[in-house]
Order: C-alpha cells, then sequence, then structure tokens
C-alpha cells in the first residue's frame, strides 16, 4: 500500500511541476524519521538510535533564468515566490524550511541561481515523524544535485540542522536530518552525536512491527519547551565543569558528578540531567540487547525511556501517556513510548506481528473513550535515506 501511495505522491509532485513550468524536473525523494530509543540526547553529544520510514518528502525542482524561488506545497495548495537577494521569513511558515536551507547555503559561499520547487508528501504532519527535516534535506540534496554543489551527505544533514537553528528557531539536534539523509533498509542507524560516527544495526525481525499511534495533538509550547530544556542542560554542565573541566557535555557527566555538583544547585535542572545521562546509557545497554536479539529487554527500556520523559525531562503530555499505559500490561507489546521532541505526535510501540491488528482496534478505541479523540496508527517499515527518484 505504501508503495503504491509512494508512486501516486511521485507522479502528483511531477505532473504538477510539468503543469506548472513546462520542463523535466529534477526528483528527489527524502524520508521521516522514528528513534527506537535515545531521545532528547542528541544535542547533549549523546548516541541516538533512529531509521528512515517509508513517508517521504518528495521534490521536484528546476532550473529557472532569473534569480527568484519560485515555491509551490501540494498538500497546502499554496505558491510563494520570492528573490535569492532578499530571503526572508514566510507567513505561510513552510518556505521557511527551504528558503533556510537556500540561506544557509548561500552563507557557505555556495553558487546557487533562480529555481522552481513544487513539492508534497505522505508524511503526516505535526506528528514527530520529522516532516519538516525531512523538507530541509529533501531540498539541500536536490538543490546540491541541480546546481553541482559537490557537498557531502554529513554536510548536507548539518546544512538542513542549521536552517532549522538558524532561520526556523528551533535549537534542535543532528538526528532527524541525519536520520532522513543517512537511513538504510531494515536498518536501525546508531549515531554518535559527539563527532557523527555510526554504524547500521539491522533490525528485520519478522515477528515484529513498528507500530506509531498519534495523538493527534501538538501542544503549542512545543518548541519553547524544547529550547528551555536545552538550556537547561547547559547549565548542568556548566555548574559540573567548574570543578571537571573536561566536562563538556553531559555525554561526559557520571551521575556522581550531577549530585555532587548540580542537585545543590536547582531540583529542575538536576531531574532534566539525570534524565540525560541515564537515557545515553539505556540506549548503549539497549544495543546489546538488540546484538542479542533480546527484544524483550529492549522493550523494557522504551517503557523506562518513556518514564523519564514523563516525570524527569517532562516532556510528555496526558495524551501520550494515556496511549503508553494502553499498552504497559498488554502481553502483545514489547515496550512503548513518547517519541521525539514530546508535547503530542506519537508513541513508537514494538507489537507482535499477529497481533498488531487487535492491538491497533484496542488502543484506539479505549483512547478515543478517555480522551474523545481519534488516535491515526501507522506501520513504520524502515526504509533508504534521501535519494534521487530515477523512474
Ligand atoms: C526533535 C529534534 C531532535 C531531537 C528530538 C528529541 O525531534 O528535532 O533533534 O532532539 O526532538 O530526541
Amino acid at each position: 500500500m505504501s508503495i503504491a501511495m509512494t508512486t501516486s505522491l511521485r507522479d502528483a509532485v511531477y505532473e504538477k511541476y510539468r503543469e506548472f513550468h513546462g520542463n523535466e524536473p529534477l526528483l528527489v525523494r527524502s524520508p521521516g524519521r522514528v528513534n527506537l530509543i535515545g531521545e532528547h540526547t542528541d544535542y547533549n553529544q549523546g548516541l541516538v538510535l533512529p531509521a528512515a520510514i517509508d513517508k517521504h518528502i518528495i521534490v521536484a525542482i528546476g532550473q529557472r533564468d532569473d534569480h527568484r524561488i519560485q515555491l509551490y506545497a501540494l498538500d497546502q495548495q499554496e505558491s510563494y515566490s520570492l528573490a535569492l537577494d532578499a530571503l526572508g521569513r514566510s507567513p505561510l511558515l513552510w518556505p521557511d524550511y527551504i528558503v533556510g536551507v537556500v540561506q544557509q547555503l548561500q552563507q557557505q559561499g555556495r553558487q546557487l541561481a533562480g529555481f522552481n520547487l513544487v513539492f508534497g508528501g505522505d508524511i503526516p504532519q505535526g506528528a514527530g515523524l520529522s516532516s519538516s527535516a525531512a523538507l530541509e534535506c529533501a531540498t539541500a540534496f536536490a538543490l546540491n544535485e541541480l546546481f553541482e554543489l559537490g557537498i557531502p551527505r554529513l554536510d548536507i544533514a548539518l546544512t538542513a540542522q542549521a536552517a532549522e537553528n538558524e532561520f526556523v528557531g528551533v535549537k534542535c539536534g543532528l538526528m532527524d536530518q541525519f536520520a532522513s539523509v543517512f537511513g538504510q533498509d531494515q536498518r536501525l542507524i546508531k549515531l554518535d552525536c559527539a563527532d557523527f560516527s555510526h554504524e547500521y544495526i539491522p533490525f528485520n525481525n519478522p515477528d515484529l512491527r513498528i507500530v506509531l499511534f498519534d495523538t493527534q495533538v501538538k501542544h503549542s509550547l512545543a518548541s519553547s519547551a524544547y529550547n528551555e530544556r536545552r538550556e537547561q542542560c547547559e547549565q548542568g554542565v556548566a555548574w559540573i565543569q567548574q570543578r571537571h573541566p573536561h566536562v563538556k557535555s553531559l555525554r561526559d557527566a557520571t551521575l556522581e558528578q550531577l549530585d555532587e555538583h548540580v542537585k545543590p544547585m536547582d531540583a529542575t535542572v538536576y531531574k532534566r540531567c539525570h534524565y540525560v545521562v541515564s537515557e545515553i546509557k539505556r540506549l548503549q545497554d539497549g544495543c546489546e540487547d538488540l546484538k542479542n536479539d533480546d527484544f524483550a529487554a529492549f522493550g523494557k527500556r522504551m517503557f523506562e525511556t518513556h518514564d523519564g520523559l514523563q516525570h524527569l525531562y517532562e516532556v510528555s503530555c496526558d495524551e501520550l501517556d494515556i496511549l503508553v499505559d494502553l499498552v504497559r500490561d498488554n502481553d502483545a507489546v514489547l515496550g512503548a513510548r513518547m517519541m521525539g521532541g514530546g508535547f503530542g505526535g506519537c508513541t513508537i510501540n514494538l507489537v507482535k506481528v499477529d497481533e498488531v491488528q487487535d492491538v491497533v482496534d484496542t488502543v484506539i478505541a479505549a483512547y478515543n473513550e478517555k480522551t474523545g479523540r481519534n488516535a491515526q496508527a501507522y506501520i513504520a517499515n524502515i526504509s533508504a535515506g534521501t535519494h534521487v527518484v530515477l523512474d
């Protein structure tokens, strides 16, 4: 089903581009992501374990003869146009993800000319599946191809992250953009955000599925709370650093150091840092579980991550907690937790393949009863990262 959907999405984007501009576009596909474990660790130089999924943004792009950028969003059915030498924020919001990338490339001294770009996607928006990172990565990759800029993949991801940090204003880490650009079929990416080294971990257990439950809510404090968490982590590091100058991030910190130097200073900062230091360890242990094919142990850690995000990092919300609580005692669900930045979006669940339908039906009905809302369920298949669409 998803292949057919993606094919028709590709056709829709392609045909809209042809209708507007007549010439033959270059097509680029960039995926959304899931993250198995390691949440809010990326901007603390920790480890993350994401994977690209079979939901994408598709961009059609071609050169213009002038120095303008002409954009069209298929889903919103909105156009936006601006001059390359007068980049600025847009009230429509979606152009910012594209224009932010253009601005970064210009700041790097890259030679760009005018271009037309049409895009569409099947990544649910506001669901924490990184549709914005996918758009940024698709744009950076497409511009790199179109203008033959010779940018390596890592720099494409970093450029997309910088667009989000500096133009959009969310001080995110690199996880989403890295997963979108570096994803591989049926493999998780164990990314070390201290030096961007990474290894692929096969994830193809035929007995399990990754099921996402979408709360269908996105609370408005998400980006301000995100930036605040980041500052709290930096504050904790600053206190430790006064006595231990080699500690440059929470990646280098120990629980003992937190007890000694952060706990006496501020209870909230202590909770935040405690969660992060524990989560980095949990991810490392979780990778051992995966190597041993011990998905039950891995699933338990996912629940522990949720508990930390709920009570210590405090980035969950009632709707996410309800979705996790609904599967805690269900033997068909090995693990579940909120995923991504928080305050809405999805939970990620490891579910026994034969019981997926039962679990989905039960959870959706119970969630509706408790919240009056209709949750959506998606199966996430792990797939390839950003690439040119050749067919
Ligand atoms: C968002 C950010 C990521 C990461 C996660 C939390 O998705 O974009 O960089 O920090 O939240 O793990």
